[in-house]
């Protein structure tokens, strides 16, 4: 009997984080049923000529801030899968400061309910560590499946919706002030239980508090001042309390978007140790610098900061050792309306979860890494250490046919106006360069192809293995 393929790519290189080869690839019920050069026999529901391109496994976004259910004048998971579609990644991680948060199991399935029907991507959901009002619900949450677990250091929240005070000044009402160093301990140790991941946003709020009170009493609005006020030390004194509340714990650290240099100094020491300590980063930590400020403005306003270009250079270093292992976008959209004022009073944020892989290509042209790399930091890195490999972050038979095909030699602008996302803010708005995903392909479904999106949403939950 001949066989049926569902998909079949024909004639790509195909990449892995060690070898460059071409091949074709059958897809059958979903899954990588070959990648072999020789033609199998059989018929095709689908062919993709993949001549001249490369086939990546599945790429997949660690960081996004969809904002659904609770924000979605901003942005919201239609719009942020199909933005993913459309810059080649097949699987977002869902951040939990929605309104409700992702603080317990039933919202957790109420979120699964909600993102599925509009899911052009398949997604993970993150669980949001809201110290002794959520301490219980710590391990339930792990076994619902989620991806693992966020901690907003030094953020105050809401006592009534726990969303998070971005501007917390003392004596507001209605907040729960940041948890002491004695608390997070607490959320540590809880988390620790679990065995997942516990990632932190890591910047002091003591430290910025303080500053920015100097700073305003000078007078001084420029980025230069605002940097003061949220200088590299609020991100160094968090990360460095953080690594050691993981060795006295034994909680998986993974430090969310990594802006300064001196943090990836201490992951690799902490790693060089043997902890299970890791770091991401993101394009406008690789891509921009304070220099940047006058030319782009407050859309390149973002929490941690984007900091100087000694921090850039540390952060592609540390990327080159391996120690920085994960790239994602911090997709975290605000409308053209509250990003339009003062940089000092506007949100923090911006879209990227649709240019995240075209700036890594470019960035291959550039020689800052190689495709190889790309393929590591943008899939199965994040894939092994969220415990999704190799289901996802591969191309090994009987895995999802989660397939990202690039051409890297095409040219593309890019243009605000032809963002997916509901909110067009993007500091590399005019930004060119060369090598685009031209196709999306999730568990052997074309949802993006040429730019064009594909289909009703297919995208399914993620759980650890
Ligand atoms: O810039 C940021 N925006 N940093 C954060 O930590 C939160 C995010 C958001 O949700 O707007
Ligand atoms: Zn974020």
């Amino acid at each position: 009997m001949q066989v049926q393929w569902d998909h079949v790519i024909r004639n790509g290189m195909i990449v892995t984080t060690d070898q460059i080869f071409q091949a074709h690839v059958y897809v059958k019920d979903g899954k990588i049923a070959a990648v072999t050069a020789e033609a199998l026999g059989g018929t095709a529901r689908e062919e993709t000529d993949a001549s001249g391109c490369y086939v990546l496994p599945g790429l997949i976004d660690v960081h996004v801030h969809s904002r659904d259910p609770g924000a979605t004048h901003k942005e919201d998971f239609f719009h942020s899968t199909q933005a993913a579609a459309a810059g080649g990644i097949t699987t977002i991680f869902e951040m939990p400061n929605t309104n409700p948060p992702l603080n317990n199991v039933e919202n957790f399935h109420r979120q699964v309910k909600n993102l599925q029907e509009k899911a052009h991507v398949d997604f993970g959901i993150w669980a949001i560590c809201l110290g002794h009002l959520n301490l219980r619900d710590i391990q339930a949450l792990h076994e619902a499946g989620v991806i693992g677990f966020k901690f907003f250091w030094g953020y105050a929240v809401n006592s009534k919706t726990y969303q998070l005070v971005y501007n917390y000044k003392v004596g507001m009402e209605d907040v729960i002030p940041p948890f002491t160093d004695g608390e997070v301990l607490e959320i540590f140790r809880e988390v620790a239980k679990t065995g997942q991941i516990l990632a932190i946003h890591a910047e002091s709020s003591d430290i910025i508090h303080h500053l920015t009170k100097q700073v305003e009493r000078s007078g001084r609005r420029d980025y230069e001042a605002f940097l003061e006020a949220r200088p590299n030390l609020a991100e160094v004194v968090t990360v460095q309390t953080g690594i050691a509340f993981a060795k006295h714990t034994g909680a998986r650290l993974h430090i969310l978007h990594v802006s300064t240099g001196e943090a990836v100094d201490l992951v690799k020491q902490a790693q060089a140790e043997g902890y299970p300590v890791t770091a991401e980063t993101c394009p406008h930590y690789l891509f921009l610098s304070n220099e940047d400020y006058p030319r782009i403005g407050p859309a390149m306003k973002v929490y941690p900061t984007v900091k100087y270009k000694k921090d850039q250079e540390r952060l592609w270093r540390g990327i080159a050792e391996g120690v920085v292992s994960v790239v994602c976008s911090d997709h975290a959209p605000h409308t053209e309306e509250e990003k339009d004022g003062d940089l000092w009073s506007i949100p923090a944020g911006m879209c990227g979860v649709e240019t995240l892989a075209p700036l890594l290509l470019n960035a291959v042209h550039e020689k800052k890494l190689t495709l190889q790399q790309v393929v590591a930091v943008l899939s199965e890195n994040p894939a092994k250490l969220f415990g999704i490999y190799p289901q996802k972050g591969s191309l090994q038979v009987g895995t999802d046919a989660d397939i990202t095909i690039v051409d890297m030699e095409k040219r593309y602008t890019i243009n605000r106006e032809n963002l997916r996302s509901k909110s067009k803010i993007t500091a590399f708005d005019g930004f060119s360069g060369t090598g685009m995903p031209v196709a999306t392909i999730v568990r052997g479904q074309t949802v993006m192809k040429d730019g064009v999106i594909i289909g009703s949403p297919v995208g399914r939950l993620v759980t650890p293995l």
